[in-house]
């Protein structure tokens, strides 16, 4: 089993090609959370087995999907007892607009990490932000908390763009390179 579990909702499809992207990168496991925001019960034994944990979810009106705040909630009984304490965490999101709000979300993601004990994996790469950026360009919508990615609102799963998908590729990567990193005793 690997080091790094990317656990994700995704409505529409769009999050989960994204979450496939992050895990690609990060050679993790992948748990979906269901529309009912739930996971299967073992899916639990490997979130409290893994080194770090990714968290994904589309923004809905400026935060995450509520399937995902279910699952959040869920998650209270393993704070209660700290078992995810001084694990690393990353996290990421995706919406229709370039803003969007999804840095409420990001943030977000990263107080529940923080709630857990965790420690954090910023995105890490410079923005690319000049007048002959494109959206093919690694990190082109300017994220530093976490991974950021849009699906224009008329974007099948097949449309979102490259760079994005690119980034997701880099940020799973990061995690895991670094939950190798760091040892926590
Ligand atoms: C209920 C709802 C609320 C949404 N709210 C936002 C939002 O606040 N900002 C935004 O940019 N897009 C918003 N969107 C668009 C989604 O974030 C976008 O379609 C995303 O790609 C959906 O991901 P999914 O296919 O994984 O569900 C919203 C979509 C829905 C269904």
């Amino acid at each position: 089993m690997s080091d790094v579990v990317v656990i994700y909702h995704s409505g529409y499809g769009h999050t989960h090609k994204v979450a496939e992207h992050v895990a690609q990168g990060a050679q993790a496991t992948l748990i979906t959370i269901d529309e009912n925001g739930d996971i299967p019960e073992e899916a639990w034994n490997t979130l409290n087995a893994a080194k770090a944990i990714i968290f994904g979810a589309p923004t809905y009106m400026g935060n995450a999907s509520w399937q995902f705040k279910k699952f959040a909630d869920a998650t209270s009984k393993v704070w209660y007892t700290r078992g995810w304490q001084d694990k690393i965490f990353g996290g990421f999101t995706n919406s229709a607009s370039l803003n969007g709000d999804k840095a409420s979300t990001l943030a977000w993601l990263q107080t529940l990490a923080s709630q857990h004990g965790g420690l954090w994996v910023s995105l890490g790469l410079l923005p690319s932000n000049t007048k002959v950026a494109k959206r093919t360009d690694i990190n082109n919508l300017g994220g530093s908390v976490g991974l950021l990615v849009q699906s224009p609102a008329d974007a099948s799963v097949d449309e979102i763009p490259q760079g994005d998908l690119d980034t997701a590729v880099s940020y799973g990567k990061r995690v895991a390179e670094i939950a190798a990193r760091v040892s926590v005793a």
